[in-house]
């Protein structure tokens, strides 16, 4: 949700910022623009549609400079435009700022500024921000400010009567060699270098650069120099400064040979099960090592209910996750939509764990769904992908993914990660109770084989590309599943919505016949998610419902199974695999498919229309 990037030091900044804003492209691109200082002042270029446009436009206008400050933006307030496009400066134009987030008092602020002969350019939130921190500016320059630059001053007072939102990065004529940056509920990442450093919405714009990183807290603000960089704390809270090395290199945020992120990360997820598996394993005991909990064996067996939340996809893996956790481990589950959560007065027991799921760990309303459940005085725990996030710093522990950057702003491998996660939670829960060490060792050794049945499904990537090919014309899709499987169908079609832009629907396949039936036409295929398993013979009655109404159906079915390819229009075979950890393979069809339909379709799959990967906003 709008990417910021910003580079003080001695290199020339304009290259610097448009490769960083590349790399964070997926958090939005409706429009994209730097700010640079240089010997003539402030400079910027600022150009509606994606960083191409932008890099095309700085070709002709080769803007100079040694600090600098950039943006690719969601829109948010105003339509996507080159006027609505950030930077945004104050009145005298000496101030630039970019922006992640939403200023909720906005208005009100302009309103006043308005009064007192401000004219504004944009119909942003963000140019309101930067014509007031100007007029904090204004009054800074005439005061001691505690020993503090003036521009420094004026963003943490202009911050003071801010309501809402925002990771901002701010620029001043005047101190050609400085770059602030602040945060609250928006994530910002300073890039400590040697003669030089950044500031970014997320690591991936500078892992190039360096790999020793500060995320920022909320509340924080930063001023960042060549030489160096200081951290305050805009409250009474003393700041603690760490210094983190990033794991993962540059190459992991690159395609390499694939044509889009979304299908390399896809071939990745044989890795990134073994990677979300690596050392969780106690093979003697038969159970999961999750360290990251921060609960001991007592408290973990006192646990009486669980509440999973979580948004989008992320959501799906929570559906699966109680699937698991009631099964494995016998713990009453519920799966709540985080920004329903959020709103509702909820009764939540004692004894009750909250698990907040989600990839980016920045998601808005599962943040405030997670701060919600603190406040009410449970653990909070977060199954996370991006060390540092919000959400991972804010829970009480946890389990990372260790899934590496997801880049592709359809979700793919994380989804994988956080089910590989669910697993090893639901196991080492169950074995904290009734689960027996018998059923413990065969989840473990079935996990294990897990990676080599999904290369198996990638091989059969051509053919899934010609299933897609060929029912390309559709423009309706029903998906279907049961038990495990459900969430499955769910997250096959928004899969396909998402990328492609046609209507699909996920659906327990039993409740079809409740009111969805009535769309199925020889036009209308569905996709049917039907391993074998305990209700195997009822999920071929669905099948035959929508073949008696000439609907075509696609099939995912396991290895072997003849019977279903009489049925079915189209089948992809997954191999058999424990009933629990089927979900982990009968999605990996179901992302190929769209993945297919989408690219047969002409649709930019990486960047798909009105989305952005991570949603800090409501
Ligand atoms: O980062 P999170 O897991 O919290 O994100 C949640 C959703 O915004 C995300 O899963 C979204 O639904 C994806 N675009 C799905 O592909």
């Amino acid at each position: 949700m709008c990417g910021i990037v910003g580079y003080v030091g001695k290199r020339e900044v304009a290259p610097l910022l448009v490769e960083g804003l590349r790399r964070l492209e997926y958090r939005g691109y409706d429009s994209a623009g730097i700010a640079v200082l240089n010997e003539n002042g402030l400079q910027s270029c600022k150009k509606m549609g994606r960083i191409d446009a932008l890099a095309a436009e700085l070709k002709k206008t080769k803007l100079k400079g040694h600090a600098g400050i950039s943006h690719t933006r969601w829109a948010t307030h105003g339509e996507p435009s080159d006027l609505n496009a950030h930077p945004h400066m104050d009145q005298s134009g000496r101030i630039a700022v970019v922006h992640n987030g939403v200023i909720e008092n906005f208005q009100k602020l302009k309103e006043k500024l308005e009064k007192e002969g401000h004219v504004f350019t944009s119909q942003t939130d963000t140019e309101v921000l930067a014509h007031w921190i100007g007029v904090k500016y204004q009054k800074a320059m005439k005061s001691t400010n505690n020993g503090r630059l003036p521009i420094v001053s004026a963003v943490e007072e202009a911050l003071r009567d801010v309501v809402g939102t925002y990771g901002i990065a701010v620029i001043c004529a005047d101190f050609p060699d400085v770059v602030v940056g602040a945060r609250r509920g928006s994530p910002l990442v300073i890039g400590v270098g040697k003669g030089e450093n950044f500031l970014a919405s997320d690591v991936s714009a500078m892992i190039a650069q360096t790999r020793d990183v500060i995320y920022l807290k909320d509340y924080e603000l930063a001023v960042l120099k060549p030489g160096g960089f200081d951290v305050y704390s805009m409250t009474s809270q003393q700041p603690t400064v760490q210094v983190s090395r990033v794991e993962w290199s540059a190459d992991a945020a690159e395609k390499g040979d694939f044509p889009h992120f979304m299908l390399k990360e896809i071939f990745e997820q044989p890795q990134t099960i073994q990677n979300a598996v690596r050392g969780r394993i106690n093979h003697e005991e038969c159970t999961a090592v999750l360290g990251g909990l921060n609960l001991s064996a007592t408290q973990l067996r006192a646990v009486d209910r669980i509440i999973l939340m979580a948004c989008g996809t992320s959501w799906h893996a929570a559906l699966v996750g109680e699937y698991l956790f009631e099964e494995l481990a016998g713990i009453p589950t519920e799966v709540e939509y985080a920004s329903e959560f959020r709103y509702r007065n909820a009764p939540i027991e004692k004894n009750t764990i909250v698990f907040a799921i989600t990839q980016s760990g920045e998601t808005a309303d599962t943040l405030a769904a997670l701060r919600e459940s603190k406040r009410k005085g449970h653990t909070t725990l977060a199954i996370c992908n991006v060390v540092g996030s919000t959400i991972a710093r804010e829970a009480d522990g946890g389990v990372y993914l260790h899934a590496g950057p997801e880049i592709g702003v359809a979700s793919t491998k994380a989804f994988i990660s956080q089910i590989t996660a669910l697993v090893l939670l639901a196991l080492y829960m169950g074995r904290l109770r009734s689960l027996s060490a018998a059923l413990g060792k065969k989840i473990i050794e079935e996990l294990e084989l897990i990676p080599s049945k999904i290369e198996k499904i990638l091989s059969q990537s051509g053919e899934i590309n010609k299933i897609a090919f060929k029912y390309k014309a559709s423009k309706d899709f029903l998906f279907l599943g049961r038990q495990s499987n459900f969430p499955i169908a769910l997250e096959g079609a928004l899969k396909l919505k998402e990328i492609s832009y046609v209507h699909a629907e996920g659906y327990p396949a039993a409740e079809m016949k409740h009111g969805p039936i009535a769309l199925i036409d020889k036009d209308t295929p569905t996709v049917i998610v039907a391993p074998r398993g305990n209700i195997y013979d009822k999920l071929m009655s669905n099948l035959e419902e929508v073949k008696a109404r000439k609907g075509p159906v696609i099939a995912v079915a396991t290895e072997g199974d003849e019977a279903i390819a009489k049925k079915a229009d189209d089948v992809i075979y997954v191999p058999s695999t424990l009933e629990q950890l089927q979900p982990l393979l009968t999605i990996i069809p179901l992302q190929l498919f769209a993945y297919h339909f989408a690219v047969a379709l002409g649709c930019d799959v990486d960047k798909p229309r009105n989305l952005a990967k991570s949603v800090t906003v409501e």
